[in-house]
């Protein structure tokens, strides 16, 4: 029996979507507000999620304060009040899209979760507009 356990979490954190091999008019057709050449922000909402067989002697599949200590260590102390762009060595080369976070924050944590489990990590840019990463494809 395989049974999910999720945590949610939090960032605040800015970001400028832009190629500089594109000219500021094709960035902005693309990237609109988010090639904002002096950044912005948003608040982000993260929903890490591990999948996996119950440990029959803890009733547990992570204990979830370990998986609240692993993300608070390896996103929120890493990502939260910075500029991703600037910052963050994730971003040193590729955009701070929601779909590249979320694979970033997949590659951060999943060293610290046990071999056999499953890692999906949903990404919500805003309220209304989330990507989903699962490691498979
Ligand atoms: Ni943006």
């Amino acid at each position: 029996m395989k049974v999910t356990v999720s945590r949610k979490a939090h960032f605040n954190a800015a970001h400028r979507l832009y190629r500089e091999d594109w000219s500021m008019a094709k960035n902005d057709a693309v990237f609109g507000k988010c090639n904002n050449p002096n950044y912005h922000g948003h608040n982000y909402e993260l929903i890490a999620s591990v999948t996996g067989s119950v440990d029959p002697v803890t009733g547990f599949v992570i204990d979830v304060k370990v998986l609240k200590d692993l993300i608070k260590i390896h996103v929120e102390d890493a990502f939260d009040h910075k500029n991703l762009n600037l910052d963050v060595k994730d971003f040193k080369d590729i955009n701070p899209t929601a779909e590249n976070i979320a694979i970033a924050i997949h590659n951060r944590l999943l060293p610290h979760i046990s071999t056999g489990l499953e890692l999906s990590i949903t990404l919500y840019e805003t309220p209304r507009n989330f990507v989903t990463y699962d490691g498979k494809s």
